[in-house]
């Protein structure tokens, strides 16, 4: 069985910058406590004409062109993204038309901050059983215009950004490359410890004006509960990663944890044990960028010279759900 190796990675944010001196124009907050929380320091969000879909097209672009591919080369799209355009259809077949494409599969992947690791296992399965050969695989998040961005939602409001990432995946032979394993985890015990309540169908009428005035419509979260489970789960889910191949903490070349908080990457990387230079953060530029945080982080690591072929990658993300996952590349 082939495994799957990345032939290109690519992002794209928009251009418009928000620091958080900006914020604390629009909220009772500031960049002190922003930044020490958090390690935020500026964050992009869309303008108008902007869209989850556009920002992901252009990731994908960027990464087709990086591939040396044309979109008709793909056939299949995973989509994994939070916030999408609309309820019904999904972002992904917005996706399929923005590249001009016609038949080929677009799945969205509903999983939060764990969204691209949960995007790539499936992804992973179908090259593996060579069902596809050239998968896009995208995350988008447009959380600018659903944040509450007075000071009722300071908490979540500061912590969010808009962008995309994008990888295309492929078969290879060469066994001591690619995916070594994913590892998907989910416990909707804790489902509205970070959630949007509405608009849903599980409420008669599924949006009313008394749900919009009590923001139900806003993401609300739990934020020490979220911190708690994160920095525990995170690190227990690369050890199992590096278990199910024989590796240890010593052979990572480079961590790409999902970018929540430099508090909690922290955090992380000290349970595990890891060097500064084993793992990547870039959160004080993009802030939380959920599903698009990692393929982000990943296509910049590339750039800076962080991996080469051959290296260990791992990468663990957990989120709202709570859902949490981890991955093993052999780069
Ligand atoms: N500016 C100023 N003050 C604020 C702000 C703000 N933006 N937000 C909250 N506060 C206040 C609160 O009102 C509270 O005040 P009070 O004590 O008078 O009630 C106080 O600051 C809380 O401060 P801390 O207890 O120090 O906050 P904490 O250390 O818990 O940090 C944070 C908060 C940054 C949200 C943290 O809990 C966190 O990062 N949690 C994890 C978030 C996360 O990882 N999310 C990932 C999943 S996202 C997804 O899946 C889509």
């Amino acid at each position: 069985m082939p495994r799957t190796e990345f032939i290109a990675t690519g992002f794209h944010v928009p251009e418009r910058i928000v620091t958080n001196d900006d914020l604390s124009h629009m909220m009772d907050t500031s960049d002190e406590w922003i930044s020490q929380r958090s390690g935020i320091k500026t964050r992009h969000w869309v303008s108008d004409g902007e869209t989850g879909v556009s920002l992901a097209r252009d990731a994908a672009l960027h990464a087709l062109s990086l591939a040396g591919m044309q979109p008709d080369a793909l056939d299949c799209i995973v989509y994994c993204t939070c916030t999408p355009d609309h309820f019904e259809p999904g972002n992904g077949v917005f996706l399929q038309r923005e590249l001009g494409l016609t038949d080929i599969p677009a799945i969205d992947v509903r999983n939060q901050c764990s969204g691209f690791i949960y995007g790539l296992s499936v992804a992973d399965a179908w090259i593996r059983t060579g069902q596809y050969q050239r998968v896009l695989l995208v995350g988008a998040e447009v959380h600018s215009r659903g944040l509450d961005k007075t000071t009722r939602g300071r908490d979540t409001a500061v912590l969010f950004g808009d962008g995309a990432g994008a990888a295309i995946l492929g078969p290879t032979d060469d066994p001591r490359r690619g995916v070594l394993s994913t590892h998907l985890y989910a416990d909707g015990r804790h489902a509205e410890k970070l959630w949007v309540d509405g608009p849903g169908l599980a409420h008669d009428p599924y949006v009313s004006e008394e749900m919009l005035r009590q923001g139900k419509h806003r993401a609300v979260m739990e934020g020490k509960e979220v911190f708690k489970y994160a920095s525990v789960l995170m690190p227990q889910s690369v050890a199992t990663a590096l278990e199910a191949s024989g590796l240890t903490p010593g052979e990572i070349k480079l961590l790409v944890p999902h970018q929540a908080n430099l508090r909690i990457i922290e955090m992380v990387q000290r349970a595990i044990g890891l060097r500064d230079d084993q793992v990547y953060a870039n959160i004080h530029k993009y802030g939380n960028t959920t599903a698009a945080s990692i393929p982000i982080a990943l296509h910049e690591a590339l750039c800076a010279g962080r991996l080469s072929r051959g290296d260990l990658l791992v990468l663990t993300a957990f989120g709202s759900g709570f859902t949490w996952a981890s991955a093993a590349i052999r780069w």
